[in-house]
């Protein structure tokens, strides 16, 4: 990965740019970039979207947008707000009118001559925050108007930035990727998973690549299990027709927590070349069997929330949230079992657990390692008059979010006559250890995307591979007549059902 060295001037044009995710991540990310000196002078950003602008309004809205979200925020009506809101621009347009994307060439052709840039070294990248159903659409056109370079060209290029989500099944992940790669080269694609932007996630493959501690015990014969967990606290926040079509499996599984997965299991990349790193990826996410259809229940619990309080708040029943069908059976919670079927890891149960409406919010990874050979100390008893043969495993959590940092849980003696053992936390946070303040995850990958570092994005086979494990859940849940879904209280860990599933299956696969 490169430093993070200054990059070539670019256009960079927004779709979806009255949007929501435009206002409170992109503008303030490409503003936090202009204000650290990591984009050239001549940047140019053009918001594409339906809505009647001008650029004048458009300015207005992001200098108001800047003023709430950004990371270093601005004064209204400052010298450096104008300066940057100065250079954007606005098109009004449709999505599948070759009019509209003629009318986005001329602006920024003329764009590019006040700024004196030769169109024929023009850099330009585009951005998709558009819902997915237009995705295609937007490329076709962008190739049809000529704007997409050859990948080889030297003097200039082109990228795509694209959110997700990346298809809702197997088959539309396919059938976006050919219509993707119709048109652009992989090279050119960049999927965006705004969790591997994050420096915590970044710090998995820091900690265990850059250090020598650690990887050693990294395999089956030292670790018992690894959880997974990305708890959310807030609700459906009036996305509900969206989630509802959606649920915790494809919003969060096939996407963050697979990635993490492969984080922390994957085999060391021979380089950190984008390629290396995305190989290792996909070689440990195909090592996942699929889960069977029929075995679906024995891998996996599902959950809804209903009505509870959160920080003293009333939330409603999932099923009474706005745009979610009144008989809806979509996931908001899901724990799941998976295996990775490879010479490290084989036998070592991964458990992921995600949910809305949770107790906090919370990423993290937890590694638990095995109990020492021998029982030592089991003949001396503790405090409390109980036989010390089952002392605490060791646990390694790195958390993501919040408080980031690193926690050694590790059994030490406890001062006094008996050799007696408790478990105590080592444990180092980030904002202690370091003075500065992260960048955001989307400074980090919009930054690596002009300057051509696909590292952190989601190549086409990694998408795929990881939908193929998710569709079989999916299938598996849908062909039941009576779905098992497990409602839980909004402002609880999820459903007791979850719990009991881990800490059964822990005892029945690990324990022995
Ligand atoms: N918000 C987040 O935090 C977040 C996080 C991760 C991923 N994403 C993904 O990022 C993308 C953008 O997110 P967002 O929250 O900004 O979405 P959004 O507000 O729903 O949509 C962005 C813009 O796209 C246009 N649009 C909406 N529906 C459309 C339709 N049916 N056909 C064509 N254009 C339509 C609208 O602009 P006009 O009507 O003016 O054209 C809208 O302002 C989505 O794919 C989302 O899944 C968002």
């Amino acid at each position: 990965m490169p430093t993070r060295q200054k990059a070539e001037p670019a256009t960079i044009v927004i779709f979806g740019a009255s949007g929501d995710l435009t206002k409170r991540k992109l503008i303030p990310a490409l503003f936090q970039l202009v204000k650290d000196g990591l984009l050239a002078e001549k940047i140019t950003i053009v918001g594409f979207a339906r809505r009647e602008k001008s650029h004048e309004q458009f300015r207005v809205e992001i200098e108001d947008a800047l003023v709430e979200f950004a990371r270093s925020k601005p004064e209204a009506g400052s010298r450096e707000l104008k300066v940057f809101s100065s250079c954007c621009y606005y098109q009004t347009g449709n999505y599948d009118s070759s009019k509209s994307f003629h009318d986005l060439k001329k602006l920024m052709d003329k764009l590019g001559e006040e700024r004196g840039i030769d169109s024929a070294k023009a850099n330009r990248l585009f951005y998709l925050s558009t819902p997915p159903n237009v995705f295609s659409g937007i490329v076709a056109m962008l190739g049809q108007a000529g704007y997409i370079s050859d990948p080889n060209d030297k003097n200039r290029w082109t990228r795509v930035i694209v959110e997700k989500p990346f298809g809702r099944d197997l088959e539309t992940a396919y059938d976006l990727n050919k219509s993707l790669s119709s048109i652009l080269d992989e090279s050119q694609i960049y999927r965006i998973d705004h969790y591997l932007g994050k420096e915590t996630v970044q710090n998995i493959m820091a900690f265990r690549f850059g250090n020598s501690i650690f990887e050693p015990l990294w395999n089956r014969r030292y670790v018992s299990h690894v959880h997974i967990t990305v708890a959310e606290s807030v609700c459906v926040e009036g996305r509900g027709g969206y989630y509802d079509n959606s649920g915790a499996l494809r919003d969060m599984v096939q996407n963050h927590m697979l990635q993490l997965l492969a984080l922390v299991a994957m085999e060391p990349p021979a380089s950190f070349a984008p390629d290396a790193v995305r190989d290792e990826k996909v070689k440990v996410l195909s090592a996942i069997p699929p889960i069977e259809k029929s075995k679906v229940n024995e891998c996996s619990v599902r959950g809804q929330y209903a009505a509870g309080t959160i920080d003293g708040k009333l939330i409603p029943d999932y099923l009474r949230e706005a745009g979610v069908k009144s008989n809806s059976v979509t996931e908001t919670f899901v724990a799941l079992r998976l295996h990775v079927d490879n010479w490290r890891w084989a036998g070592v149960p991964f458990y992921l657990r995600t949910g809305k409406a949770l107790t906090e919010r919370l990423t993290e990874v937890n590694i638990e390692f095995r109990q020492p050979p021998l029982a030592l100390f089991s003949h001396i008893k503790n405090n409390d008059g109980e036989e010390q043969d089952h002392m605490k495993p060791n646990m390694l959590s790195l958390r993501v979010q919040p408080n980031e940092g690193i926690r050694l849980s590790i059994g030490m003696k406890v001062p006094g006559p008996k050799m007696i053992l408790e478990p105590k936390d080592m444990e180092f946070s980030y904002s202690d250890v370091f003075d500065v303040e992260p960048p955001g995850a989307y400074e980090r990958l919009i930054l690596d995307a002009i300057l051509g570092d696909s590292t952190l994005f989601i190549r086409q086979d990694e998408v795929e591979v990881a939908w193929k494990l998710v569709n079989g859940i999916l299938e598996g849940w849908a062909s039941e007549e009576l779905p098992h879904i497990h409602l839980y209280r909004a402002g609880t860990w999820g459903p007791y059902a979850a719990d009991e599933f881990i800490i059964n299956d822990i005892r029945k696969t690990v324990a022995l």
